[in-house]
């Protein structure tokens, strides 16, 4: 099995809202305008894996003033609704819109391989980290039992499996906390997230007196 990841063309939309709608039965998929926005405001930032000439998953990032958000804000907010309209090329963090694999070849290591063009692409842009709001998939199984954010630590403390958070621990990203009402429409999660951050080792920070705004 040979995998490539690759920057998003135009000619990748069809493939991409197909997944989306098969992966996310309750979330409406991005509107093929919406893609062609992210592609136009910062194609860099969106990825493709292929598979045997198929997309098989994608990610899709934009670059964020962090100062301007913290643990206090939502997908619609961070994402401009998911136009990308919050990019801000001053920026110096690499936010982790989306990434999300075909059901059918999870396991391979297609999501390492778009977490690594991510890491890649913060280390290329000299950018500070890479920051996301992960889902929590598992959430509606104990939500009766306990709060998202004991539940977040049962996934780090190894009690809990969770394929995404899991998934973004063994990558390297730290949790920083859980976010509430992230997307309301994901059922399974609750409308919950667990912010992460990825630390680029590599940044070379800019010589000013004050820390700028990143
Ligand atoms: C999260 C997600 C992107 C991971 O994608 P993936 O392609 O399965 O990721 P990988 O294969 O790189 O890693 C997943 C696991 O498979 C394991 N793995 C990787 N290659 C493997 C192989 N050849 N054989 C067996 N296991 C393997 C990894 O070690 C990892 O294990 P872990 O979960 O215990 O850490 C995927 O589960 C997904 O699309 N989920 C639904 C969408 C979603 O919720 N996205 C997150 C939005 S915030």
């Amino acid at each position: 099995m040979s995998v490539i990841v690759r920057n998003t063309q135009v000619e990748d939309i069809d493939g991409i809202r197909e997944l989306q709608r098969r992966i996310y039965p309750t979330i409406p998929p991005w509107s093929r305008e919406y893609i062609e926005r992210q592609l136009n405001v910062f194609p860099a930032g969106q990825f493709v894996a292929m598979l045997d000439g198929k997309i098989v998953g994608s990610a899709s990032s934009l670059i964020v003033m962090w100062d301007d958000y913290g643990l206090d804000h939502d997908w619609r907010e961070v994402t401009g609704g998911g136009t990308f309209s919050t990019h801000n090329p001053a920026g110096k963090t690499l936010y982790g819109a989306e990434v999300f694999v075909d059901s059918a070849v999870r396991r391979r290591g297609i999501g390492r391989s778009l977490y690594a063009a991510r890491r890649r692409l913060c280390r290329n842009m000299n950018l500070r980290r890479i920051i996301a709001a992960g889902r929590l998939p598992g959430f509606h199984h104990h939500a009766n039992n306990m709060s998202a954010t004991t539940y977040a630590m049962k996934v780090i403390w190894g009690d809990i499996d969770d394929t995404v958070l899991r998934f973004q621990l063994r990558e390297g990203f730290q949790f920083c906390g859980v976010v509430d009402n992230y997307i309301p429409e994901d059922v399974e999660s609750c409308g919950y997230a667990a912010l992460i951050v990825w630390l680029n080792p590599l940044y070379r920070g800019t010589a000013t007196r004050s820390p700028p705004r990143t």
